[in-house]
C-alpha cells in the first residue's frame, strides 16, 4: 500500500491550524495524539443518533449502545491478541489501570515483607501506586537500575528476584526516552525464577508497534485511548483470565453487581463487568474502536517502519545542532529528550512554541529517570503517524534559531 502522509495529515482536522501564524508542528504525541475525523464523527454520530445508557436499558438504543460496546470490546481483544474478550476492561486510561491492579490484585494476594520489582525508568503511573501499595502492606520495593546510557541493567535482575517476589511492573518503551526496554527477556527470567505475576505499561507503545498480550505472556497489559488518536478518558487494562477470575472488584456501584441485599453480603457479577462499576464512558469507547480501526487501515507494521525511518532521520539532523545533548541511545521509537546546553528546556519549549511548535518540556512524570541524567528539565519530541520529514525539518531550523536567539540573549523572535 501506498500512503500519502498529506492525505494522513488532512484526515486530522486540528493539523491544519495556524499558531502564531506559523502551520502547526505537533511533536507532543507521546503527551496525547491528535484525533482522525472518522474518531471525531463516530462520536457525533453516537450523540446525535445512537446515544443511550449502556448495560441496564431494555429499550432498542440502549440495547443497541451495549451490543456496540461489547463489539468493540471483542475488537480491542483481538487488536492485543487476548484470548478473550473478557480479559478486556474499560478503565479512564494507564493510571486508573495500574492503580487498578495495585488495589485489587496488589491488596489480596500480597503480604508484608512480599517484593515488587519496578525499574529507575518509570513514568510516575507505574511508581507511586506500587509506592503506596508498599507502605500500607509493608512491601518490598526493588528497582532494576539504569545503565549510563539509559538503558536497563538486566544483569542486575537475577540479584532481585527471589521467592518473595511477586510483581514485575515495567515500562513497555520509555516515555522520556524512546527505549524499548526487552520485554520478552525479562518476562522469560522472572517466569524461570518465580511464580510473580508481569504488568507492562503500555501506554508509548500501543500507538508505534504491535502488541501481541500472548506472545508476551504478560498477566497484565495497560494502556490509554488518548495517545492512540482516540479520545480521552478511557483506556484499557488487559488481565489473563484466570488471574482476573480470583481478583476482587475495586469500585462498587451499579452494573458490577448480580445482587444487592441489605442484609445478605453483595454478590458480583461476572468478568469483566464485575471491575465496570457506575455507567462506562460509552463515548470514549466508541471513539477508541473507530481509532483503532483507523490505524489497522494504515498498519501497525506499516507505522513501525515509517516511524523507524523518521527516526534515523530526525537523530541525524539534531545530532548536526551544535551544543545540543541527547538523552538514551539511538535505538528509540517515537520519542526523543533533548537539551540545548546551558538553556532551560522551558525557554527552548517556549520559544519553540512561537514558530507553532509544540513540544513537551519538563521532568516528564518520570522524576527518578530525568534526575539520573543530573538534570531537572529535558525538551522532549514525539512522532505519530502524521509526522512528516517536514515537521521536522522546520523543528531542526527553529532549534538553530532559538540557540542563536538564547545565546545573544534576545528574548523575541522577529
Ligand atoms: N504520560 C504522558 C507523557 O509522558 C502524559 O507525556
Amino acid at each position: 500500500m501506498i500512503i500519502n502522509h498529506q492525505t494522513i495529515k488532512n484526515d486530522f482536522p486540528i493539523l491544519s491550524k495556524k499558531i502564531n501564524n506559523y502551520p502547526l508542528t505537533y511533536l507532543d504525541n507521546a503527551a496525547s495524539a491528535q484525533k482522525p475525523k472518522s474518531v471525531i464523527n463516530s462520536i457525533v454520530q453516537y450523540y446525535q443518533e445512537e446515544y443511550s445508557s449502556t448495560h441496564r436499558g431494555i429499550h432498542y438504543l440502549s440495547n443497541y449502545a451495549t451490543e456496540r460496546i461489547e463489539n468493540i470490546r471483542s475488537q480491542i481483544a483481538k487488536f492485543i491478541n487476548a484470548k478473550s474478550e473478557k480479559e478486556i476492561i474499560f478503565v479512564k486510561g494507564t493510571t486508573e489501570g495500574i492503580n487498578l491492579v495495585a488495589n485489587t490484585w496488589g491488596k489480596k494476594f500480597l503480604h508484608p515483607n512480599d517484593n515488587i520489582i519496578i525499574t529507575e525508568m518509570e513514568h510516575h503511573a507505574n511508581i507511586v501506586p506500587w509506592q503506596m501499595l508498599a507502605e500500607e502492606k509493608k512491601l518490598i520495593l526493588r528497582y532494576i537500575p539504569l545503565l549510563p546510557n539509559g538503558t536497563l541493567d538486566v544483569t542486575k535482575l537475577p540479584f532481585l528476584i527471589n521467592k518473595k517476589t511477586k510483581l514485575l511492573a515495567i515500562t513497555h518503551i520509555s516515555n522520556v526516552l524512546g527505549t524499548m526496554n526487552p520485554i520478552k527477556q525479562l518476562i522469560k527470567k522472572v517466569r524461570e525464577t518465580s511464580d510473580a505475576v508481569i504488568l507492562i505499561d503500555g501506554a508509548q507503545a500501543i500507538m508505534h508497534k504491535k502488541v501481541d498480550v500472548q506472545k508476551l505472556d504478560c498477566d497484565f497489559y495497560v494502556f490509554s485511548g488518548h495517545k492512540l488518536y482516540g479520545p480521552s478518558g478511557i483506556g484499557i487494562l488487559y488481565t489473563k483470565k484466570k488471574i482476573l477470575n480470583i481478583m476482587p472488584p475495586w469500585e462498587g456501584g451499579g452494573s458490577m453487581i448480580k445482587k444487592v441485599s441489605l442484609t445478605k453480603k453483595t454478590t458480583f457479577n461476572n468478568i469483566p463487568w464485575k471491575f465496570e462499576a457506575g455507567s462506562l464512558h460509552s463515548s470514549g469507547i466508541i471513539g477508541l474502536g473507530a481509532a483503532i480501526k483507523y490505524i489497522q487501515k494504515i498498519g501497525l507494521n506499516y507505522i513501525e517502519n515509517y516511524e523507524k525511518k523518521l527516526m534515523r532521520y530526525t537523530l541525524t539532523l539534531l545530532k548536526k545542532i551544535p551544543n545540543l545533548i541527547l538523552y538514551g541511545t539511538d535505538n528509540k521509537i517515537g520519542i526523543i529528550s533533548f537539551n540545548l546546553k546551558k538553556h532551560h528546556a522551558y525557554d527552548v519549549g517556549s520559544l519553540l512554541d512561537q514558530y507553532g511548535i509544540a513540544i513537551r518540556t519538563g521532568h516528564h512524570c518520570a522524576m527518578p529517570l530525568v534526575s539520573y541524567f543530573k538534570v531537572q528539565s529535558m525538551c522532549r519530541i514525539s512522532f505519530a503517524i502524521y509526522t512528516t520529514k517536514e515537521d521536522i525539518d522546520r523543528l531542526i531550523n527553529s532549534l538553530i534559531q532559538i540557540q542563536y536567539i538564547l545565546n545573544n540573549k534576545k528574548n523575541k523572535i522577529s
